[in-house]
């Protein structure tokens, strides 16, 4: 076999969906990230969201340990094992919902809500017609064909039409767009709380409240999708818990297993109800290790202790974003978010801010074209933080603001 010398070489065979950046990884410790030159990043990306607890936490690590030394990675679901009655439990105790299907993925996750909420409204076989789902303009659900085509990214969907029939989409800040909808027709509502990849987005208490009492008074299922904004990152377990709404259904993924693959719809007793053996299913469900490394996760994270720092820490880097947005007005405009999952709106494209604080040792994922997401390890330190704040001032600074004609065009 030829030598690989290059990036391009050796990503020959990579399907070429991602642009991934030319560093190679090869450790995880806390906060940072270190490539293969020595070079050390901190990483306020936490993997899209995922590695809630850094890389290389010892509760993770040990779990690992554990489970492989008890030989069991996988028995398929034909099996019972111990992880994921315990982790199904435990997220039921703290959601207050009922039920939990365990899956691989976030889009996995919302695709099987789909499904279980079009069961629900079919009960008894009488609504054939009631296969309908609201979603939220800016929304992200994922890429599957249900999850897709609740997902307002036409970019996104356009290419793989037609997608599940029945979505449609509604502003979410138009007090009367769902009145003006057939809800005979529709099966679910789904929004995410605080949207991630639509920019950082919270949705406001009182419109999570019009969203539930309108499910409510039309027998609608409410799907909540905290996939992404779910599981400590705002500060809560849950995002949707100042609200106050209780959904009938809630998806999980990202964060769940500490980086190990892993999804979960969480449901009310009477959206399960519906649901028969057979109905859905996936091989790798609730596999004994990612369960045992999920319970090892939510042991932190659920620690009300746990859950005031990350309130705390989201303090502090509110104030620190705060304060580099007055020295900036021109090019920042807009602060988002809760807890550690914030959004930095500016005037021009991200782009370029992005690479110039990844040039100076700071990951950062953009959402959409004009909004740079911080969502650092739940355990990030505030030295890290603030180190985070000044670099990303660096790259603010190291990039010339943009002319009118180069300003984002969407
Ligand atoms: C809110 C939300 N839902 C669903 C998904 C899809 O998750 P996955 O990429 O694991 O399929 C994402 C991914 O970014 C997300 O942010």
């Amino acid at each position: 076999m030829a030598t690989v010398t290059t990036a391009e070489e050796a990503r020959a065979h990579l399907l070429g969906v991602y642009a991934p950046t030319p560093h190679l990884f090869v450790q995880g410790e806390g906060s940072w990230l270190l490539d293969d030159q020595g070079r050390r990043f901190l990483d306020f990306t936490s993997g899209i969201a995922v590695t809630a607890l850094g890389h290389g936490h010892p509760a993770v690590t040990q779990a690992l340990k554990d489970s492989l030394e008890s030989g069991l990675i996988h028995t398929s679901n034909l099996f019972r094992t111990a992880p994921a009655e315990a982790l199904a439990r435990k997220l039921a105790i703290h959601s207050g919902l009922d039920r939990v299907f365990f899956c691989n993925s976030g889009g996995e996750a919302v695709e099987a809500s789909l499904k279980f909420a079009r069961r629900s409204a079919r009960r008894g076989g009488n609504a054939p017609d009631r296969f309908g789902v609201v979603a939220l303009r800016g929304a992200f659900h994922g890429r599957l064909f249900g999850s897709l085509a609740v997902t307002d990214r036409a970019r996104y969907r356009e290419p793989f039409e037609p997608l599940m029939p029945g979505a449609v989409f509604v502003d979410p800040m138009d007090p009367e767009a769902l009145e003006r909808l057939d809800p005979s027709t529709i099966a679910a509502l789904i929004a995410e709380p605080i949207q991630g990849e639509g920019g950082v987005q919270p949705l406001p208490e009182a419109v999570l409240q019009r969203l539930r009492e309108w499910t409510t008074r039309h027998g609608i299922a409410l799907i909540l999708d905290e996939i992404q904004c779910g599981l400590g990152r705002t500060g809560t377990l849950f995002a949707h818990e100042p609200s106050g709404v209780r959904p009938d259904i809630l998806t999980l993924a990202k964060p769940l297993a500490g980086g190990l693959p892993m999804g979960a719809v969480l449901m009310t007793e009477e959206v399960a109800q519906a649901v028969r053996p057979g109905d859905h299913g996936t091989t790798f469900g609730g596999g004994p290790m990612v369960a045992a490394v999920a319970l090892a996760v939510l042991e932190e994270i659920a620690d009300p202790a746990f859950l005031a720092e990350v309130r705390r820490k989201g303090e502090i880097l509110t104030g620190l974003l705060e304060g580099l947005g007055s020295r900036h007005p021109e090019r920042i405009t807009e602060i988002r978010g809760r807890g550690l999952m914030r959004g930095l709106r500016l005037a021009e494209p991200v782009a370029p801010v992005i690479q110039a604080a990844q040039e100076r040792g700071l990951l950062l994922v953009g959402a959409g074209p004009d909004v740079i997401r911080l969502l650092p390890p739940l355990t990030v330190t505030d030295d890290e933080i603030s180190q985070a704040v000044r670099i990303l001032e660096a790259a603010v600074e190291a990039v010339p603001s943009p002319t009118v004609s180069e300003e984002v065009a969407s």
